[in-house]
């Protein structure tokens, strides 16, 4: 019996060695941590259950009979993240490069199988080359299998992705898949095909970072949701994010201890709007200052930064927001960001979390590259996706709502529960500027006639009280009042039960 303990011991201390301690020495020179230790960084202490340590390819092309590394290259298994459960899987890049054979991609699979039929998030820690070359066809099947699950658990369960190493080919696509992408920077790359055959194809000469590092997907292709300093970093922001999250479709968000007055007075909100309407201000101020004890967490900051997304909690509970920002192109919609909130406002109606949604939008940014770029077809997602969410939806028009911005942004009319507006709230078809010059042109030569239109116009239309007389704006509040209200109505709204017609699935414009 002894000496069986002591084999298990053995195997055991084999398999953590991965690659062998040179590769684990290069891996750490690189500022990377090793597969093990990411897991145990990403989950609560001593909680985490693997299996198929032992797993082993069968490959035998290449010489690969005489190189079976335990584990092959990735380990999996589950954990807990402040109690609750998540499914891991981990790459080894030490092991034949984090290649996806066969056998790995079965463990990956076996794991997303649990986690749907046991209701859990999947968190894939991925430091990859890709398909494993010397398993040809076997490795491309192994990853389709893998996206295939990827494709079943969307909307069911949580998947969240952090690019850790190199990810390359196929390594790409089952992240793109999932939920949220987070990149380390600096040591993480994401590309269909790397610089050399990027040269080859196009001669295009590109470095690796500029291809696919963290900062290009994060600004610039909008692949991925964040980007963190290093390892240590971006596993302790998952750990955040997976707390503001439901563990699957049937679940509700948790509920956390809060020490936050939920009837918190904000006076310095009466004062966030500026005097000039055409002046900016921070939205983020107001996110923050309605949030429990401040906390939030934003999802692709550094993308189409004209709108904000991300998650607070109000009374404990998760809420989604989507804010205009007027400090970036006014606040306007354009391609970028109206792809980028209703991505997010679909993710929340998913997973039953409830949106919360700030305007202050002057209307849709007019041009020939919005237009050839495809803005109606981009703009429609944005107003699909909130005309189809069935989540509750509190809507605050805190200064310009104009046009089909109006519409889109969670309005009445697209099924909004609670739509709040400032007093300083101006809900109309265009500004007084444009209104004027389009109806009153033929007083366009007379400055004081103008002048006079533009006044009545401001009168007339530069308020929310035209809106709330039709009851489009159920009621006109005090801005330093927000956060009491907006989680009244969301009390209100906790046990609200909407369904949608039955359908296959439907024809979001893609
Ligand atoms: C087998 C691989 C491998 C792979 C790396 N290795 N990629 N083994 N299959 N795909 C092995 C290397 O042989 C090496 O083994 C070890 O991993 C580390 O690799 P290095 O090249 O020394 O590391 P580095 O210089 O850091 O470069 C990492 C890399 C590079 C950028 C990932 O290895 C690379 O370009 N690999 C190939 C990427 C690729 O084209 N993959 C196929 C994609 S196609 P030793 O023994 O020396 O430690 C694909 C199809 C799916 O994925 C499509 C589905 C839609």
């Amino acid at each position: 019996m002894k000496d069986i303990l002591q084999e298990l011991h053995d195997r055991r201390e084999n398999a953590r060695l991965g690659g062998g301690q040179r590769r684990i020495d290069a891996q750490h020179a690189k500022g990377k941590l090793t597969a093990r230790e990411r897991v145990e960084l990403l989950l609560d202490e001593d909680s985490f259950e693997e299996y198929d340590t032992f797993k082993a390819h069968r490959c035998t092309e290449f010489g690969m009979e005489e190189n079976r590394p335990y584990g092959d290259g990735v380990i999996t298994g589950w954990g807990t993240i402040n109690g609750r459960m998540v499914y891991v899987f981990s790459q080894d890049f030490t092991v034949l490069g984090g290649s996806v054979s066969e056998t790995h991609a079965q463990k990956i699979c076996k794991i997303m199988d649990m986690a749907v039929q046991n209701g859990a998030p999947v968190i894939g820690l991925n430091d990859s080359g890709g398909a494993r070359i010397q398993e040809g066809v076997d490795a491309l099947a192994g990853y389709a299998e893998i996206f295939q699950r990827n494709i079943m658990a969307s909307g069911v369960v949580p998947q969240i992705s952090v690019i850790m190493g190199p990810c390359a080919g196929g390594a790409v696509y089952s992240p793109a898949i999932t939920d949220f992408i987070f990149m380390v920077k600096d040591s993480s790359y994401m590309f269909v095909t790397g610089p050399d055959v990027v040269k080859t194809v196009t001669n295009e000469v590109v470095t690796a970072e500029e291809l696919g590092g963290a900062s290009t997907h994060t600004k610039k292709s909008s692949v991925a949701d964040g980007a963190f300093e290093n390892d240590v970093e971006a596993l302790a922001e998952v750990r955040r994010l997976v707390d503001f999250l439901p563990l699957n479709n049937r679940d509700k968000a948790p509920v956390r201890p809060f020490f936050d007055d939920v009837d918190r007075i904000e006076t310095s909100l009466d004062t966030l709007i500026p005097e000039n309407p055409n002046t900016p201000y921070d939205m983020k101020e107001l996110i923050v200052k309605l949030a429990d004890e401040g906390d939030f967490y934003e999802i692709q900051e550094d993308f189409a930064k004209n709108m904000i997304t991300g998650f607070v909690r109000l009374e404990g509970q998760t809420v989604g927001v989507v804010a205009n920002q007027p400090m970036v192109l006014a606040g306007c919609l354009d391609i970028d960001s109206s792809r980028k909130a209703a991505r997010f406002v679909r993710f929340c109606d998913a997973f039953e979390i409830p949106v919360l949604t700030l305007v202050d939008v002057p209307g849709f940014l007019p041009g020939t590259s919005q237009e050839y770029g495809g803005v109606i077809k981009h703009g429609a997602k944005l107003l699909f996706a909130y005309g189809e969410a069935t989540v509750p939806k509190v809507t605050v028009i805190t200064r310009k709502a104009y046009g089909g911005a109006y519409d889109v942004m969670a309005s009445k009319h697209l099924r909004g529960d609670v739509n709040y507006a400032w007093p300083t709230a101006e809900i109309a078809v265009m500004g007084a500027k444009g209104a004027v010059e389009i109806i009153h042109r033929a007083d366009l030569g007379d400055a004081e006639k103008i002048a006079a239109h533009t006044t009545e116009y401001e009168d007339r239309f530069a308020n929310p009280f035209v809106a709330a007389e039709r009851g489009f704006i159920d009621e006109v509040i005090q801005p330093k009042s927000t956060r009491k209200r907006v989680a009244r109505a969301f009390a209100m709204l906790r046990n609200k039960k909407l369904e949608n017609p039955w359908k296959k699935h439907d024809n979001i414009p893609l």
